[in-house]
C-alpha cells in the first residue's frame, strides 16, 4: 500500500498546466520517477512494473499483440479509485476509432492482480486522478459530465514483431480512443529499433485512419517517443488525435516487443451510448484494488 506521507510533486502540477494550455504533454521517465517517489513509491516498485507483462497471452482481434485489461472507477465523491468488475469493451467509428474491429464487442483477459498490487501502478492511478480532477474536456456525446466519477479502462499491451509479421501499436492510423483522457505509460522494450513506436499528436482536422507516414504535417502539433520505462504521454483525447509508427526489430531475424500500459478515462455513459451496458461500477469481487486519491484535492468536491 502507498505510504500516507505522499505529496504531489511540482513537476506534476507543471504538466497539468501544460495539458490545460496545449491539451497534451509528455512526461519523461526521470520526471515520472520523481513524481512517483513523491507519492512514496519505491524505486523497486518502479523497476518491477517494467517487467510485469510477460504473462500476457493473446489479443481478441490482433495477431501481433498480447493484451489484458481492467476497469477502474475514480470516484471524487469518496476520493477512491477502485477496480470494477470485468466488462466487455467496444470502440466505434463514431468515437474516431476506424479499424476492422470497430464496433465489435471484445473480451480481454483480466489485468494481472500483481500489476494492480504494484505501488507504481497505484501511483499511476493517482497521477491519472490528479489530471482528471480539474480536466474540462470538450464534451463527447452521451457521457455524463455532471458525474463526480470517471471510468478508466487500463490496457496492458504488448506489441510483437516477428520475421513474418510487423507489429503495429496503432494499426488504425490517426485516431482517438473514444475517451476524455488517454495516458500511455511505457513499460519495456526488447529488440526495438530506435525509430519505432513514435507517436505524432494531431489537430482534430487531421483525417482519421490515415497511416502514420501519410499524415498532413500542417496538423501535427507534437511528436513523442516512449523509450524508457515510465515515459508517459497524456492526451486530451477528444481535442487531439494521434498516430504511432510500427515496431521494427533492431535484429530483424529475432522477435521484438514493446510493452505499454494505457489508461483510457471518460465520464460514465448515459443510455444510448454503445458502452452503456458495459459500464458497471460494481467493485471487482475476486480481484479487488482500491487506491486512496484524496491527495488530489479535487476542487469540485471540497
Ligand atoms: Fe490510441
Amino acid at each position: 500500500m502507498l505510504d500516507v506521507k505522499r505529496k504531489i510533486h511540482p513537476l506534476l502540477s507543471e504538466h497539468r498546466a501544460t495539458i490545460d494550455r496545449q491539451r497534451w504533454t509528455f512526461v519523461p521517465a526521470a520526471e515520472t520517477r520523481e513524481i512517483l517517489a513523491g507519492l512514496a513509491v519505491s524505486q523497486a516498485a518502479m523497476d518491477e512494473i517494467g517487467v510485469l507483462s510477460d504473462l500476457l497471452r493473446s489479443d481478441p482481434t490482433l495477431p501481433f499483440r498480447a493484451a489484458s485489461n481492467g476497469r477502474f472507477c475514480t470516484d471524487f465523491g469518496t476520493r477512491q479509485a477502485y477496480r470494477t468488475e470485468d466488462q466487455l469493451f467496444v470502440l466505434t467509428a463514431e468515437e474516431d476509432f476506424h479499424r476492422f474491429d470497430s464496433g465489435q464487442l471484445r473480451v480481454f483477459d483480466p489485468l494481472e492482480a500483481r500489476l494492480c498490487a504494484n505501488a507504481a501502478f497505484q501511483g499511476l492511478l493517482t497521477i491519472n486522478a490528479f489530471i482528471l480532477a480539474t480536466l474540462k474536456p470538450r464534451h463527447r456525446p452521451l457521457l455524463d459530465y455532471t458525474s463526480d466519477q470517471w471510468i478508466t479502462t487500463v490496457f496492458d499491451l504488448r506489441t510483437i514483431t516477428t520475421p513474418e509479421l510487423i507489429g503495429e501499436p496503432a494499426l488504425e492510423g490517426v485516431h482517438s480512443d473514444g475517451v476524455d483522457l488517454s495516458m500511455t505509460t511505457f513499460l519495456s522494450r526488447n529488440n526495438m529499433r530506435r525509430d519505432s513506436g513514435i507517436t505524432d499528436v494531431h489537430e482534430m482536422a487531421q483525417v482519421n485512419g490515415v497511416r502514420w507516414d501519410e499524415i498532413d504535417p500542417q496538423y501535427r502539433v507534437g511528436t513523442a517517443q516512449h523509450w524508457e520505462t515510465l515515459d508517459i504521454l497524456i492526451v486530451v483525447d477528444h481535442e487531439k488525435k494521434h498516430s504511432v509508427s510500427p515496431l521494427w526489430a533492431e535484429d530483424p531475424t529475432q522477435r521484438a516487443t514493446r510493452d505499454v500500459l494505457t489508461f483510457f478515462s471518460r465520464k460514465p455513459t448515459v443510455e444510448g451510448h454503445v458502452s452503456y451496458d458495459h459500464d458497471s461500477r460494481l467493485p471487482h469481487e475476486s480481484l479487488p484494488c482500491q487506491v486512496d486519491v484524496s491527495i488530489v484535492r479535487d476542487p469540485w468536491c471540497t
